[in-house]
Formats: structure tokens, sequence, C-alpha cells
């Protein structure tokens, strides 16, 4: 097991992963779309924002809570979805579920998880989402808003940044495909990293167990990753999000939002939060930075709904500069998947660990006492 009290950055978490895993693998959770442009400006515009700190504000105290969704969050933060990581460490979904729970944020569960709505909720609990891909088959599509609601998720965050996957050039590259299994390709890959094969001979390779008994369209032994991406409806539309906001109880949130008209129309068909969000680079490439859409969505309808944010957090500052532009929270995708990639519930717990801390002292660097004292003055304007 690494040794993750020496991980003093998300970066060094990152680079625990990178050791521990198949090329392909990391690459898989690592990459974007072609140029990797949106990938690269997600984090190229957190570093572009310059802060504007207030001085002799007593700062002893400093609480990092934030009422989301009615409920208690922690941090301004909850763990953003993402499917197939069990092909880098068995269990995964559950350490992150876990890890969430024990530094009360909620975890998002993807739909292309390798356990089941029903596993998490029984075996984890905690403060649940659950992230819906439109599937084409619309009665299994519907079956899964059921399962959520009757195992008590608070919230279902549909993605609407995917009518079709993204050309994510890496994979074919590196001869990714799922479920993952050693061929001579990648061979001397796979011997170089015995702490993920013995995980994966004890375990076996992970399936998608929340699409378990559905029908694809695609020729069977298609890889999964393919398969999933082909078997999205790109004719969903504003219609169907209408009926899911009659069919769901719950908060409904539409991920993947990057345009103020967009966000207004969610708001008036009575969705409760949007993420501001470009799936970490990995779907349109030339997509804008988040943080660069973030503040125009916030004027527009901030007052009207939650707005959260994802996209290249990797610092607690990056969560005070996504306040100070105007979310609530921002989701992590790849921060705490790279905890859990390098020491599983321990590890995504240290990058949980990390981000709160490196908050609460940005937050008392900017003499900002709570969240709701992180506002746009905050934020320099370039001259
Ligand atoms: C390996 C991986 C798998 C993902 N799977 C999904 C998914 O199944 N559904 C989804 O809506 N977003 C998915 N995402 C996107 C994340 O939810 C999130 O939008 C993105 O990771 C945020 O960027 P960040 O990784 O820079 O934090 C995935 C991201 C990664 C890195």
């Amino acid at each position: 097991m690494a040794d993750l009290s020496r991980a003093i950055s998300i970066e060094d978490l990152r680079e625990l992963a990178r050791r521990r895993l198949p090329r392909a693998i990391f690459d898989f959770f690592d990459g974007g779309a072609e140029d990797e442009a949106t990938l690269r400006d997600n984090r190229a515009a957190f570093e572009r924002v310059r802060l504007l700190p207030r001085v002799l504000v007593r700062v002893s105290q400093v609480d990092t809570r934030v009422s989301l969704f009615g409920g208690e969050a922690r941090l301004p933060l909850a763990i953003a979805p993402t499917g197939g990581i069990s092909a880098g460490r068995w269990g995964a979904e559950l350490a992150l579920a876990r890890a969430a729970k024990a530094a009360g944020v909620p975890f998002t569960m993807a739909t292309p998880s390798a356990f089941t709505i029903e596993r998490v909720a029984e075996e984890v609990g905690g403060r649940l989402w659950f992230q819906l891909y439109a599937v084409r088959d619309l009665a299994f599509r519907e079956k899964l808003v059921e399962r959520a609601r009757s195992c008590g998720y608070e919230a279902i965050l549909v993605t609407v940044d995917l009518p079709v996957s993204g050309k994510r050039e890496r994979d074919p590259r590196n001869g990714f495909h799922t479920p993952y299994s050693p061929n001579w390709r990648n061979s001397r890959d796979v011997i170089f990293k015995p702490a993920w094969a013995l995980d994966m001979l004890r375990h076996g390779l992970p399936g998608m167990a929340n699409l378990e008994g559905y029908r694809f369209s695609t020729p069977a032994g298609t890889d999964i990753v393919t398969a999933v991406g082909r078997e999205m409806d790109a004719d969903l539309d504003w219609e169907y999000i209408k009926r899911l906001r009659g069919l769901w109880p719950g908060k409904l949130l539409l991920k993947g939002v990057e345009r103020p008209d967009d966000a207004e129309r969610a708001a008036a068909i009575g969705c409760d939060g949007i993420v501001v969000s470009n799936h970490g680079g990995r779907q349109l490439d030339g997509a804008a930075a988040t943080l660069d859409a973030l503040p125009q969505i916030a004027r527009s309808v901030g007052s009207k709904l939650t707005v959260l944010l994802d996209g290249g957090v990797r610092r607690g500052a990056d969560i005070l500069k996504a306040r100070a532009l105007g979310a609530q929270a921002v989701l992590t995708g790849r921060a705490t998947l790279f905890g859990c990639m390098a020491g599983g519930e321990a590890g995504a717990l240290r990058a949980l660990e990390i981000l709160a801390s490196e908050l609460e002292r940005a937050m008392r660097l900017c003499g900002a006492r709570s969240p709701a004292e992180l506002g746009p003055d905050l934020i320099a304007r370039n001259p």
C-alpha cells in the first residue's frame, strides 16, 4: 500500500495512481478528448484567477460547512460520478462512497458502475446522488430512476453533454478495451503493475452492474465503453427532462450545462440545480473551461436554482474561487479518483482531507470565515 501520508497534494496522489495502474487504465482516467484543450483549460482557468485577500479579519475559527439541497455538507463539495473505475481498483465505487460518507459530503453514483444502486445504498449509505445516463431503452432508463427512488437516493443528475461519446484518443492508442484484459500489446504494462494485477486476479474484471440485463444494440463482444457510448439517446431533449421532472420526486439536476440560456430553461422546467460541466474535458474538445462559463450562468440563474461546477478542481483554493464566482459547491472527479486509485477508501479520504485543509487555509488567508463570505469581491479583475 502506498504511503498516503507522504502525499501532500492531489498531484502527489495522481502520481501514486499512475505508478499503480497499467498505462491504458491510468490514461482512461486522466485523459480527455482529441487535443485535450478543454482538459487543460479547465485547470488553466483556475490558475488564471487571482485573489484580493481581506486582511485583519479574525479567522481563528473557520467553518467550511454548507447547506446543499436541504442537507449539510462539511465542505462545498460532492464527489462526481465516474464510471468504469473498478477497472483500476476493485470496489472503487464503494471506497469512494465510504470516503464521502466519512468526510460528510455527498457521493454521486455513476450509471456505469461495477456495483448496483442497491448495493451502494445498503452497504454504505450516506448522502447518495445518482447520475443518470439516458440510455435508449426508455423502460430500462426509467427503471433505473425507480430503483434510485426506492433506495432513498436524494438527487438525480442527468448527464446532458453526452449524446455521443467524445473522441478520446489515448484509449485506442493504448489498445484500451473494457473489460480490460491483458493481451500482447499491454502485457508489459501489466507485468510491471503487480498490485493492480493481483487485485484483478483476486476479484476478476468488473462489469457494469446497473446495466445487467440491458439489451445493447451493439454486437456482443463490443467493448463496454463503446457499447455504453453508442447506447446514449442522441434525441434526449427538454421534453424528456420535463417528463423526468414529473416522475422523480427528489432533487433533479442537469449535469453538463455551459450556457446561460440552457440554465434558464432548466430553471423554468423546475430543475433544482445544474452542474456547470464539460465532463472533465472528455466530451467536446474546445468547450469552454467551466470556471470561465460559470459567472454568467450564476448571474442569470443563481437565485433560481443551485449552481454547481466541476472540471479541474485540484486545490482547496479552487473551491474558494468557484464559490467566489457563483457556484454553491464543486464536484470532484479525478481528484478523489486518483486518491482512490492510490489507496482505496483511505486514499480517497486523503484527497478529501487535502482539499479540506487547503480550503480552510485559503479561507483564512482571504479573511473569510465561512463559505457565505466567499464573494466576487475576492476576485482581482484584470487591469
Ligand atoms: C474516469 C472518468 C469516468 C467518468 N464517468 C462519468 C460518468 O459515468 N458519468 C458522468 O456523468 N460523468 C463522468 N465523468 C465526468 C465526471 O463526472 C466529471 O464531470 C469530471 O471528472 C470533472 O472533471 P475533473 O475530473 O477535472 O474533476 C467521468 C470522468 C472520469 C475522469
